[in-house]
């Protein structure tokens, strides 16, 4: 199995266009790697769009094109040279009410339209202090990844939906077992051994030292400190170079 490790940036709604070209100056200098994906706010894709790096989408419409007003579609994210997407965020799941079955909707049209996706996985804190966080994780996966027949366009992201800005990070031994759990999911369920796990929340340069500990560990998924350059930049050296 290839030892790939990825850091995905995931801009959210932070940025706007001043910050987006000040941003861009820095990182378009820096970033040469095909293991690094930035998700910008839609609008600003195209100004991330290059050679260097891939772009994706923070969120896709299940359908072919047609009429859907503010939506974008799978087809049309392919034609301007997006390569993968997020989906299931817990934005989406909890703000936009996005059930289990559209996420599975979306995941398998965007590999029906050769797009990658990062899956979004995890507990709330209810969940958590229920000990729910495995049967939440088998939930998630089981039903996103239904009728999937290629598992190697899929990266899962662990996700603790209680650590997602809040600077609580889960202890390292916690997010090892469930990235653990997780690829032992797939690979029971699907059959696929290889599953790439990434972990995400409050992740920044500093405690990103200690979560590069744990060997079972595919990359991270970053958020805020994603729209800080020099951070972003710090996190990429650090997991890229361990
Ligand atoms: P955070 O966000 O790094 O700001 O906690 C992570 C995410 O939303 O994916």
């Amino acid at each position: 199995m290839e030892n790939k490790k990825y850091v995905v940036g995931n801009m959210k709604t932070l940025m706007d266009r001043k910050s987006v070209s000040k941003y861009l100056k820095i990182v378009n200098d820096k970033i040469f790697s095909n293991q690094v994906i930035l998700f910008p706010t839609s609008i600003y894709v195209p100004y991330f769009l290059n050679q260097y790096y891939r772009v994706g989408l923070q969120n896709i419409y299940f359908e072919s094109m047609g009429s859907y007003t503010g939506e974008i579609v799978p087809i049309q994210a392919k034609s301007m040279g997006i390569s993968c997407v997020l989906i299931g965020h817990s934005d989406r799941r909890l703000n936009f009410k996005e059930t289990d079955s559209i996420i599975n909707k979306k995941v398998l049209e965007c590999l029906m339209h050769g797009l990658s996706v990062i899956l979004c996985v995890g507990e709330t804190l209810e969940e958590k202090e229920l000990l729910k966080t495995t049967r939440v994780l088998k939930k998630q996966i089981t039903y996103a990844l239904r009728d999937v027949d290629d598992f190697r366009q899929i990266i899962i992201a662990y996700e603790p939906v209680w650590a997602i800005g809040t600077r609580k990070v889960p202890k390292n031994e916690e997010i090892k077992s469930a990235i653990q759990y997780i690829k032992d999911i797939v690979a029971t369920e699907f059959g696929y051994a290889d599953i790439k796990v990434l972990y995400g929340g409050s992740i920044d340069s500093k405690n990103i030292h200690t979560i590069c500990k744990i060997d079972e560990l595919d990359g991270v998924l970053v958020g805020n400190a994603s729209t800080d350059a020099k951070e972003f930049l710090d996190i990429i050296e650090v997991v890229l170079n361990k």
